[in-house]
């Protein structure tokens, strides 16, 4: 048994599309489903991409007695973080609802893992802690100036983790992730709304939506779009596994990045989902989105290092995965 059968692991926000990936990792890597609590309001959460057998939660962070109630009924002792509210362009918008949720949340979680003496947390953030620093690989020592607040939430909460570590003895990691793509187990990606790149170029590829509104055409890239480093959600997922497993022997509180190292503009993958689609998507320009870096690239010696991982898939295979998904997910056909 992968984490032993005498306690149990908390998924918060497993249901979401992350979430929900990694909890079918642990399954394929032996955990037992009864072994797996998933704690998620269900506000963007879909329970049908959990498998069977897996114990729902239906609570919110932002409610301490739903939180007390899943330690008081489960003897955790794990916790995979990813209920957060996650849409960049909302945070600019409603700043207070990104940092109540993902600041708020993220303490009533502490603290009751502090009440229940459970003591390791691998925790969802997120390259946008980095903020704008042109066209290099930002490794975890790049300088952490977010431009958004929701990249700001993710820092403070970090931030908030090395005090627990420091006070509690909590061991933590916070995974910065860059963008997460693709599709696995069955399961794919679906926000309502819909504000992820893949996903709208697909569903335009699809006839679904009339145009793809492509946001901003004159960054400082070599095309003008936007550069973005993509990362397959099963890698992210695995990578889960491997940083949890490295607590169990180490006790730290660190921040490690997971991306592929390669970065492809907006204009780039407009042209593989056609080529994926065998036909045009109609594009419109508009103006760009507010808290947008132009660039953002990760340097992944560290996680090559310290979790010895490494991701497995390509671009490629993560837009055929998410194609294929979409397709079904709709009943699609070429
Ligand atoms: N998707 C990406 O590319 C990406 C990149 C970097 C970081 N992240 C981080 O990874 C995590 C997962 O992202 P995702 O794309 O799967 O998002 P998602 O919206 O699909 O999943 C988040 C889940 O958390 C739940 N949730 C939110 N607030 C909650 C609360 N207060 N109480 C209980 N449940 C709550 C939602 O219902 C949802 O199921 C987030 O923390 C996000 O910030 C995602």
């Amino acid at each position: 048994m992968l984490f032993g059968n005498d306690h149990k692991i908390l998924v918060t926000g497993g249901a979401g599309y992350v979430g929900s990936h990694a909890v079918h990792c642990l399954l394929e890597k032996g955990v037992h489903p009864e072994q797996i609590i998933v704690f998620d309001n269900l506000l963007y959460g879909h329970p049908e991409f959990l498998p069977a057998g897996v114990i729902l939660h239906k609570g919110d962070l932002l409610c301490k007695e739903d939180v007390r109630l899943v330690f008081e009924n489960h003897p955790i002792k794990d916790v995979l973080h990813f209920a957060a509210y996650a849409y960049v362009g909302e945070s600019m918008a409603l700043p207070g609802k990104y940092f109540e949720n993902n600041i708020m949340g993220g303490i009533n979680l502490l603290e009751a893992m502090v009440q229940a003496q459970c003591r390791r947390i691998i925790f969802s953030s997120s390259c946008a802690a980095y903020g704008t620093h042109g066209d290099i690989d930002i490794s975890e020592e790049t300088e952490s100036k977010p431009i958004n607040p929701y990249g700001q939430s993710k820092l403070i909460f970090e931030t908030i983790l090395a005090w627990y570590h420091r006070i509690h003895a909590v061991r933590s990691i916070s995974l910065r992730y860059f963008n997460a793509a693709g599709a696995a187990y069955g399961i794919g990606e679906r926000h309502i709304p819909e504000t992820h790149l893949i996903p709208l170029l697909i569903q335009t590829a699809m006839g679904r939506n009339e145009v793809f509104t492509l946001l901003g055409d004159d960054y400082d890239t070599p095309d003008g779009t936007c550069i973005r480093d993509y990362i397959h959600v099963a890698d992210l997922a695995r990578a889960h596994l491997e940083a949890l497993k490295f607590l169990y022997d180490h006790e730290v509180c660190d921040v490690i990045n997971l991306g592929s190292g390669e970065g492809k503009s907006v204009r780039q993958l407009v042209g593989m989902i056609e080529d994926l689609a065998g036909r045009p998507i109609p594009t419109k320009v508009a103006p760009p989105r507010p808290g947008d870096p132009a660039v953002l690239i990760a340097g992944n010696g560290k996680a090559a290092k310290v979790l010895h991982w490494k991701p497995q898939k390509s671009l490629a295979e993560m837009l055929e995965s998410a194609w294929h998904w979409h397709c079904q997910e709709c009943g699609h056909r070429r």
